[in-house]
């Protein structure tokens, strides 16, 4: 089968097209014939090496930890799902035509593949950075980078529990903030300002998405670091701020979940771009520049 490999760290020209064995799957695993895979800003960071104090990679490395297809081996232990059912979820290597997933939920019939190959990532950190930064139904939480993937997720969830956001976001993505019910504002000088202004009665959480080195700045905002959370800027704790990352929680509830409420209209996500499988060098380039509004997507024929 067609699988995007790198076999040393660098810039996207170490990605390669290369002719692999299929993976088999292993107890409590599926395996998939991909159909669609989410592009992830930490698939370009592993591959730039920038992982490495934390991180051991195997080389020759895949690409890819989220993909939708359609079931083709089950493995034991296995009993939730068949051969020939559409799912998405959690794996590793996904860039490929077969991908094993350790984690799944049924893809919904009305949830296009490209779309529900984009939603496990952003879904369960959003889901996770809205419960740890400690925030209530009515309070106001201010999102920095909320137009991206996880932000898309943060503004439709905290609507659903009822939290007011305001996200930052360049001047063209207004609209679309607004359409996930949020209040924009740009990011930059004078930010507290103008969060002053929209939120007079003050907001009670920040959270740091797009890691642009603002943790200092939100601390001030809010008046209370331990109610400012980053998901992307690993010094957050050096300013008593929190920080998030994996082991990921509840996989399974999370993507089972969010394939309901897509289903029922009330989570969307907005796919920017799509591209084949010998574009992932491009996919990687556009995700690294730092301006996705939604997601990106890799389809494979
Ligand atoms: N800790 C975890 O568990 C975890 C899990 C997944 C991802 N992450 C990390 O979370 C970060 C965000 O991931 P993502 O998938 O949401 O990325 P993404 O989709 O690439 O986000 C891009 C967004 O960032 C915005 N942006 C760029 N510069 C900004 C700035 N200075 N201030 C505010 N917003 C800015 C852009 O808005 P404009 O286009 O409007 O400028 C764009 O909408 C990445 O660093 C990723 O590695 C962490």
């Amino acid at each position: 089968m067609k699988a995007v490999q790198f076999s040393e760290y660098g810039g996207p020209e170490v990605l390669h097209v290369v002719e692999v064995d299929k993976p088999h799957a292993g107890p409590g695993q599926v395996r998939i014939a991909v159909r669609a895979v989410g592009v992830n800003p930490s698939d370009w960071k592993r591959r730039a090496g920038l992982y490495r104090d934390f991180e051991e990679v195997t080389f020759p490395s895949g690409v890819g930890v989220e993909a939708s297809g359609v079931v083709d081996e089950v493995g034991s232990s296995v009993s939730n799902v068949s051969v020939g059912d559409a799912v998405f979820g959690h794996g590793d290597n996904a860039v490929a035509q077969y991908a094993v997933l350790t984690h799944w939920a049924h893809k919904p019939d009305d949830v296009s593949f490209e779309v529900a190959g984009g939603l496990p990532v952003v879904c369960e950190t959003a889901l996770r950075a809205l419960d740890e930064v400690g925030v209530k139904s009515g309070e106001t939480l201010l999102v920095s980078g909320a137009a991206g993937g996880i932000g898309s997720a943060v503004l439709q969830f905290a609507r659903l529990r009822g939290i007011i956001v305001i996200g930052t976001a360049s001047v063209q993505n207004h609209d679309y903030l607004r359409g996930l019910g949020a209040i924009p504002t740009t990011y930059g000088p004078g930010l507290a300002e103008r969060v002053r202004k929209l939120a007079p009665g003050g907001v009670g959480a920040a959270l740091d998405i797009a890691g642009s080195g603002i943790v200092p700045e939100l601390i001030e905002i809010v008046g209370d670091p331990s109610h400012v959370l980053s998901v992307a800027d690993f010094s957050a704790p050096q300013y008593g701020a929190k920080f998030s990352y994996g082991p990921p929680k509840d996989l399974e509830r999370v993507l089972a979940d969010v394939a309901r409420l897509c289903s029922e209209g009330l989570f969307h996500l907005r796919v920017e771009q799509t591209f084949p499988l010998e574009q992932t060098r491009e996919a990687q380039e556009v995700s690294a520049k730092g301006h996705v509004t939604g997601k990106l997507v890799i389809a494979v024929a």
